[in-house]
């Protein structure tokens, strides 16, 4: 039986999204229905509509959400109904070639649901990233739910399932921070603040945040970083140089998705530094560098796709971090809002009004 519920759906490029009633089958084999609690807006929803990641829509957005799991189909074991569960965009094959060679957060052929949610005349929707969670339910690979402790808040737990783990990741997993680095982050959305609050859980010495907008950088300051710098008014990376003794950070994170801020980041690297790209370029970006400034400055050129992150060991590590004190998810959470107000939550992102508009259920 499927079940009539309202979902976001972003129809065609560029235009605002609509709120419409979709279906959401039970359970078969290996998937898990959840009822969805909470799911924050993240800058790829806005990508996705602007058909930024690929031309497959209607798309049904909303990929960083909490839930309780409502029933499951055959052979769900990690799970069952009742548990309260992060949603995960990346569940491990376990048979890939990556997963065989040891590195899963590469897997090539990461589970998703089989059956497909649609809309209510049959259309198949594409949800994003493998989840669609701006519904009050919504149909997974049971491998993409993640039980956690039921104490946290669903807004805060919800944000881990994206933004807060491809940031902290980006910073401990992909970058390697370690302790007494210097940390440089280009952009400081939800994305990249998350990346700041990694790089001080690891030891960072000196955090250098990086926005056009004093808002953000305010709000950097809370999560760890010690400088902060509006590259409206000032060279970034004669500041960072400034700021690091003449030399540059040591892991430089882009949290934009911009040639512009890429190359800031390459720039603002000690030699032998790391760059990681974890900002989503869209398809028509390029950039150009010297190969010889490439060659000579070595270190590393890293991308990060959710932080390097395996959902099923950082999940749980994270929200116990957060239960201990040692990690404010609730602060990435600006405002609370209804499934309704996605599209004007779209817009007061792009104002650089919000960290995280989160819909509650
Ligand atoms: N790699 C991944 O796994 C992953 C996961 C989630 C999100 N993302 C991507 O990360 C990026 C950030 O996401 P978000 O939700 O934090 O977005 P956001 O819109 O909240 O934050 C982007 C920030 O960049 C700032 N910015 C824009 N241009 C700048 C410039 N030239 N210099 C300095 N700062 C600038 C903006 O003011 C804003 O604060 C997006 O591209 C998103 O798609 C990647
Ligand atoms: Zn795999
Ligand atoms: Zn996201």
């Amino acid at each position: 039986m499927a079940h009539q519920v309202n979902g976001v759906v972003a129809a065609a490029k560029g235009e605002p999204v609509k709120l419409v009633p979709i279906l959401v089958p039970d359970p078969g084999p290996g998937e898990a229905l959840i009822r969805v609690k909470a799911c924050g807006v993240c800058h790829t929803d806005l990508h996705y509509r602007e058909g930024a990641i690929n031309d497959d829509f209607p798309f049904l957005l909303g990929h960083e959400a909490s839930g309780i799991v409502e029933s499951v189909g055959g052979g769900v074991t990690n799970v069952a109904p009742g548990d309260f569960v992060i949603i995960a965009w990346r569940a491990p094959c376990g048979t890939c070639r990556s997963c065989l060679r040891g590195t899963p957060w590469y897997c090539f052929s990461s589970r998703n649901a089989a059956q497909p949610m649609t809309l209510a005349d049959g259309t198949p929707l594409s949800p994003a990233l493998g989840i669609g969670a701006f519904a009050e339910l919504t149909l997974v690979d049971a491998g993409q739910a993640v039980k956690i402790s039921p104490e946290a808040s669903p807004e805060a737990a919800g944000l881990v399932g994206c933004g807060i783990m491809a940031g902290i990741g980006a910073a401990m997993h992909t970058g390697n921070v370690g302790r007494g680095d210097s940390v440089a982050v280009f952009g400081c959305g939800g994305v990249g603040n998350a990346a700041i609050a990694g790089a001080r859980l690891a030891g960072a010495h000196t955090i250098i945040g990086v926005d056009l907008d004093d808002r953000k950088l305010a709000w950097a300051k809370e999560f760890g970083a010690t400088h902060t710098i509006n590259a409206s008014s000032t060279d970034p990376v004669e500041e960072i140089r400034r700021l690091t003794g003449g030399n540059g950070v040591n892991v430089a994170i882009e949290a934009v998705g911009s040639p512009v801020t890429y190359e800031q980041a390459f720039y603002a690297r000690d030699h032998a530094g790391t760059v990681v790209l974890v900002g989503v370029p869209s398809p028509d970006m390029k950039i150009e560098l010297p190969l010889l400034e490439v060659f000579g400055r070595g270190g590393s050129l890293k991308s990060s796709w959710y932080g390097d992150c395996l959902p099923s060991r950082d999940f749980p590590m994270l929200i116990d971090l957060y239960l201990q004190g040692r990690l404010d998810l609730d602060r990435f959470v600006s405002e609370t809002i209804g499934i309704g107000d996605v599209e004007e939550a779209f817009h007061k992102m792009e104002r650089g009004e919000v960290l995280r508009s989160v819909v509650v259920f």
